[in-house]
């Protein structure tokens, strides 16, 4: 059998971005470990949870440690898994103190009971699934707690990346990938927003508006405010376009996008890999951060302005 082109894109979130190198860097470590792995043969499902695993510990992205926090001043974080090849999924809502929220949610995607756990009952199953935990302190880094306290001052919710937090860090993170075997993955992993209410749930953990994988199109995986994601399921949008509508995938990210700014006026964007190993990157928002590996060797990181 031919060997397949492998893909890999991964995203820091969309939106104002100061200080690009810091992203740049960080982005480009991920993206060389996920590429190796690719080539090696690991799965497209593997490799995303890999990268996001990396980017969670990244305490300069908006997922796992460096948070942003709620309006109790603390960490809940969102995030969920897609196999592109039997459309199986996982995903943990507002969960805490769980140092890879990916991991989880690959924990309940394995387990394969369940879709989306929450609350009491998604702790008392990291606790039996042996995730790593850590205490509150690990998460909460000293630009969040500054970045809360504008943001309670001025009385609002605001995205990572807003006027009010420009000078901080990004929001979601994600990874999409097409593997050696032809098949594809997505992940998406967030604190969400800042000072957002506590039991605030965003698209990052929905299926089909945050997050989806079809062996049968693409992986996409989403960042931006989940309030406008959510309303036209923007993952699963790519994916219609690509099924219903006959589009190629750069084709779809296009008609997507323009459906999320003309309707909605959304704030956000999204990162995708077709079946064929095509890549897009779309946003509404001034940027986006992101890296590839493409399926002809190229790899990237930049943000379009
Ligand atoms: N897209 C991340 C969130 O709204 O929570």
């Amino acid at each position: 059998m031919r060997k397949q082109e492998t893909a890999l894109v991964i995203h820091g979130g969309a939106g104002f971005i100061c200080d690009q190198e810091i992203y740049r860097v960080s982005l480009g470590v991920v993206l060389s470990s996920g590429k190796e792995r690719l080539l090696a043969g690991d799965s497209a499902l593997d490799v995303v949870e890999h990268c996001v695993k990396m980017l969670e510990d990244d305490p300069v992205f908006n997922a796992g440690r460096g948070s942003v926090l709620n309006d109790k001043g603390r960490v809940e974080m969102d995030a969920a898994i897609m196999d592109g090849k039997d459309m199986s999924a996982g995903a943990v809502a507002a969960v805490s103190n769980i140092r890879n929220p990916v991991c989880l949610a690959r924990k309940v995607m394995a387990d394969g009971r369940h879709i989306l756990l929450i609350g009491e009952g998604a702790m008392e199953f990291a606790e039996a699934s042996g995730v790593a935990m850590e205490n509150d302190e690990y998460f909460i880094t000293d630009a969040r707690v500054q970045q809360w306290e504008a943001t309670v001052k001025n009385g609002g919710i605001a995205l990572d990346h807003s006027e009010v937090s420009r000078e901080r860090k990004l929001g979601t993170v994600g990874a999409v990938a097409l593997d050696s075997m032809g098949n594809v993955a997505a992940t998406t992993s967030t604190g969400g927003l800042v000072n957002k209410k506590f039991g605030r749930v965003g698209d990052s953990p929905i299926i089909g508006a945050g997050i989806f994988a079809d062996n049968g199109t693409c992986a996409v995986s989403c960042t931006g405010i989940g309030e406008h994601i959510l309303r036209i399921s923007l993952a699963k949008m790519v994916s219609d376009y690509m099924l219903i509508g006959g589009c190629s995938l750069k084709e779809a990210a296009r008609e997507t996008i323009e459906y999320f700014r003309r309707r909605i006026g959304g704030d956000g964007g999204f990162i995708a890999v077709g079946n064929d190993g095509e890549i897009a990157f779309e946003h509404t928002t001034p940027q986006m951060i992101y890296g590839y590996a493409d399926r002809f060797g190229e790899v990237g990181i930049f943000d379009r302005n």
